[in-house]
């Protein structure tokens, strides 16, 4: 899914995040942990207003573990508690109340002093398009559950989620919108599947993630299409030095187009594929 983002949307999607802040103890923000910066929404703290917030890394089983750990630690710098998490797996959600309860500590202390049975914990999931809610949802509720959609002007009451640990969820993750207006962001989103193709160019893209790639992950790529990376005379601002990666890359899944010339568009293609499933290896285009 991909969403066209007007002002008039981000204002009901913010809107719709208000209406529920009241009816929660905290938020679940979801973000790729391959693009923790890219999948962060930039009004975050306004739209939150100073809920608790605890951040999941999804998609770690497609991010470097060295790098999850950095954001982990890094978020946790900040204040905010961060849990690395694939909820396809549901790897991680046996912390989520526990990480929760950590954030929530002073309120649940003061209803046991005044005599109050802590209920279970209510939140809402937030989060970017395609970043994993409606995954995360079925997974901690333990089936598939028919996400109502939101309909302006029809007044419905929340509905509750139950789930598989000590807390409840709306039944509506609140969809917030990433930065896009910033060139690097839409590339690391094109980059890892979050926005579609047809968006941005394909060529473009792999452009981008190789400059990245190639000082990060060389091992990963050699080791993947058994090729050999002169890394002491790439230039990374060359822009030919970039294609020459690809054509090499090209050449060697086969991508060749008359007169031994190699198809970048096929080659991208096939690139992007094998980025996006994790077939290069696990790999986080943004550090700290
Ligand atoms: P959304 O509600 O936030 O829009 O996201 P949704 O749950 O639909 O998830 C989007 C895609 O991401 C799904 O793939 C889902 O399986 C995948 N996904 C969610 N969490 C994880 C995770 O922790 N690890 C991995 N590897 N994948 C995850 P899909 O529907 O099959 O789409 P696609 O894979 O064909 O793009």
């Amino acid at each position: 899914m991909t969403i066209q983002w007007f002002p008039g949307h981000m204002t009901r999607a913010r809107r719709q995040i208000e209406e529920k802040l009241k009816l929660i103890d905290l938020a679940i923000e979801l973000l790729d942990a391959r693009i923790p910066v890219a999948s962060r929404n930039p009004m975050i703290e306004q739209i939150l207003k100073g809920k608790p917030r605890l951040v999941l890394l999804n998609k770690q089983d497609l991010a470097d573990p060295q790098a999850t750990a950095e954001w982990v630690a890094y978020f946790r710098s900040k204040g905010l508690e961060a849990l690395p998490f694939d909820a396809n797996t549901g790897y991680g959600m046996k912390e989520i109340v526990p990480r929760a309860k950590i954030l929530l500590a002073d309120k649940i202390q003061a209803q046991i002093k005044r005599g109050i049975n802590p209920r279970a914990l209510r939140a809402l999931i937030v989060g970017i398009p395609n970043v994993g809610k409606s995954t995360l949802i079925n997974k901690l509720a333990g089936k598939k559950v028919a996400l109502t959609g939101d309909r302006p002007g029809v007044t419905k009451g929340q509905q509750w989620i139950k789930t598989n640990v000590d807390l409840d969820l709306l039944d509506t993750p609140g969809i917030l919108w990433p930065k896009f207006e910033d060139e690097a962001v839409g590339m690391r989103l094109a980059a890892t599947g979050a926005i579609r193709d047809q968006i941005l160019n394909t060529q473009d893209v792999v452009f981008y993630a190789l400059r990245y790639l190639i000082p990060h992950y060389s091992n990963m790529l050699q080791a993947r299409y058994e090729i050999e990376l002169d890394l002491k005379n790439i230039n990374l601002t060359n822009a030919e030095d970039i294609i020459g990666v690809m054509e090499l890359i090209g050449r060697k899944r086969g991508c060749l187009i008359s007169g031994g010339k190699i198809d970048l568009d096929k080659t991208s293609t096939l690139f992007l594929k094998d980025l996006r499933a994790g077939k290069i290896g696990r790999i986080t285009l943004e550090r700290p």
